[in-house]
């Protein structure tokens, strides 16, 4: 019987009340962050990364810093029990023994949920493989409240990478649940949102649409979110070739959109964003990636402090004998974890990667 904790796996965890207390405790931070420096004197954070990082990894440890408490953990699995073949069951519950709130990124989708099967303290998934992302778009609501002073009625434009691009998925889960916000998803036909994400955004009754070009789209954004594309996520090298570069935000497609528009990126860039971009007023980036500091700040201390109020872990039928189809799902390598799904017509859903399997 698992213990309960407030892990957040995914943005659907929780209520939309929830969000934007963590929202205003954010803001709050940001106005007055000397009363929070001691909030977590004598806690423990572990930061497990499986894979790179650098403003997810730095912003929740400087976040954990600045509230008084101590980090411990890796960003490089090969130093650790992992490159002895130790299984993520093993290593999450005795980190998690170690520790007050666990923070994991890694390659699998599904991971989160496995390691918070496991876990004797709250799990926070900092991205798992190509799923989902939650404390980014912690970070991008906390960004349109504060550049555009709301979070319902935006016209908002996710370009690129939206296939593979977790933070996307996130974010139209968490924007799908505030009242009239609209979507044009600006992609290659190979790189287009995943149909189940589009199905949360019909059953939410969201109005989108799917277009190729930026261009088109530009003059009706109130927010552009672009995306890195996934390069460590294609099945080959040949295939990443043909989708790079093909979105390039210029300081001639800014002239298209509307004088109080902003731009939004998790960042990493590579090519999408061109440098001169960098000094119109409207490149929220650089001021979003700090935000992320600040709204993981609020994060631990809701975490740590509230009563556990996230749903259940697994909600669906365990079928021992039906496997995902997913080859990045986290069942795939872990082999001792439950084989449970949702089931939805007549289809079942993996409960940790949100694959459907035909029945
Ligand atoms: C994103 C990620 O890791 O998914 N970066 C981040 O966390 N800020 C986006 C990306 O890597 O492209």
């Amino acid at each position: 019987m698992n213990k309960k904790f407030n892990h957040l796996i995914d943005m659907d965890d929780y209520t939309v009340s929830h969000w934007n207390a963590i929202i205003g405790l954010a803001q709050d931070i940001m106005r007055r962050p000397d009363s929070y420096s001691d909030k977590c004197s004598g806690r423990i954070m572990a930061t497990l990364f499986y894979e790179p990082s650098t403003r997810t990894q730095m912003s929740f440890q400087a976040a954990m810093i600045r509230l008084g408490g101590s980090i411990i953990g890796f960003d490089n699995p090969s130093n650790s029990s992992v490159a002895k073949g130790e299984n993520l069951k093993d290593t999450i519950k005795i980190v998690s023994s170690y520790s007050d709130i666990l923070v994991m990124r890694h390659t699998s989708e599904g991971s989160a949920r496995a390691a918070a099967l496991a876990a004797d303290c709250p799990v926070i998934n900092a991205g798992d493989g190509g799923h989902l992302h939650p404390t980014q778009t912690l970070t991008d609501l906390l960004t349109l409240k504060t550049e555009l002073g709301r979070l319902d009625n935006l016209t908002v434009g996710l370009c690129g990478d939206l296939k593979y691009g977790r933070t996307v998925h996130s974010l139209l889960k968490a924007l799908s649940c505030y009242p009239n916000n609209k979507f044009i998803l600006i992609s290659t036909e190979s790189l287009s949102l995943p149909s189940y994400i589009k199905d949360v955004l019909s059953a939410r009754g969201c109005e989108f649409r799917e277009v190729r070009t930026i261009d088109e789209a530009m003059p009706e954004l109130d927010m552009l979110y672009m995306t890195r594309i996934q390069r460590e996520r294609f099945d080959s090298e040949e295939e990443y070739k043909r989708q790079k570069d093909v979105y390039k935000l210029t300081p001639a497609k800014m002239r298209l959109a509307k004088k109080e528009m902003i731009v939004m990126h998790p960042l990493p860039r590579v090519n999408e964003i061109e440098v001169e971009v960098d000094d119109d007023p409207r490149a929220a980036y650089f001021r979003q990636a700090l935000n992320g500091m600040y709204v993981r700040m609020a994060l631990i201390l809701t975490t740590l402090n509230n009563e556990p109020s996230c749903k259940p872990l697994l909600t669906g039928v365990i079928h021992k004998d039906v496997c995902c189809s997913n080859k990045k799902c986290v069942t795939q390598t872990e082999l001792y974890l439950p084989h449970s799904f949702r089931k939805f017509g007549d289809i079942l859903i993996c409960e940790y990667c949100d694959e459907r399997i035909l029945l």
